[in-house]
């Protein structure tokens, strides 16, 4: 199992604004980036919040990367899972596109419409909370093993809370949002116990934007 988180930031730290409005920060370099991260990624998850605020395309949209997925015996398209409690989902166009599409909620949610039914296999992982331990467990039985957690902040804040990110993906924008309750990379509901560090394994920049990429800082033995 591998699990990488990508998120572009404001300069300011803020990966959107207070209201959660439509605001595109990253340039074509961070699109052309996400797409090579999806070619890597077998799932590609992300929180029913950003699906409310942006209902994003969920595809790799490049032919020769599906193309040499499938040449490695993989999936051409990777998977999409959608994290959400309520089962409140517009089913758009997240839920159109190649690729198997996952709704992952609780036990307790109400039964889901015939739509969102028949767009996405209905998966309930946990009772109150979806339980991103057994969540994980259940996609690497399935042979989905390589874990993109594109955002947004609370979705990422489960996976970081259980220590599980191996890799952190971040663009740095150059733009300054504000806002003081501007959602950030990792929205947790408290404070974690012991902040997760990160190395920094790579810097590549353009003329507007910095790509940091970063590794789960391993205690010498
Ligand atoms: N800059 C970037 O790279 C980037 C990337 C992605 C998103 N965004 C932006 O980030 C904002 C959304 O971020 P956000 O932090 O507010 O929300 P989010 O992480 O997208 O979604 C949060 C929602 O996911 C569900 N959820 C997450 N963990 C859960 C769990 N363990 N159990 C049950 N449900 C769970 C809940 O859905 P329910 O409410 O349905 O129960 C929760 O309200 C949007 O404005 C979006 O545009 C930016």
């Amino acid at each position: 199992m591998s699990i990488r988180v990508n998120m572009a930031t404001s300069l300011d730290g803020k990966i959107a604004t207070t209201d959660r409005g439509k605001i595109r920060l990253g340039s074509d370099a961070d699109i052309r980036r996400i797409a090579e991260l999806r070619t890597w990624a077998d799932v590609l998850m992300i929180g029913a919040e950003t699906v409310r605020a942006e209902d994003p395309p969920m595809e790799l949209n490049d032919t020769d990367a599906c193309l040499c997925r499938r040449r490695e015996g993989r999936e051409e398209h990777p998977a999409v899972a959608v994290v959400t409690g309520s089962l409140n989902l517009p089913v758009g166009r997240t839920f159109r596109g190649p690729g198997r599409r996952l709704v992952v909620t609780t036990d307790r949610a109400p039964d889901p419409t015939p739509q969102l039914r028949a767009a996405a296999e209905i998966w309930r992982v946990g009772d109150a909370r979806v339980d991103v331990l057994a969540l994980v467990e259940r996609l690497a039985a399935e042979g989905l093993e390589r874990i993109l957690v594109e955002g947004g902040g609370k979705m990422a804040a489960n996976f970081f809370e259980h220590d599980l990110v191996e890799e952190l993906f971040l663009t740095i924008t150059p733009y300054l949002l504000g806002g003081d309750y501007a959602p950030t990379l990792a929205d947790a509901a408290g404070v974690f116990e012991s902040p997760p560090r990160f190395d920094l394994v790579d810097i590549e920049s353009t003329a507007e934007e910095i790509f940091l990429r970063y590794r789960r800082h391993m205690e010498a033995e």
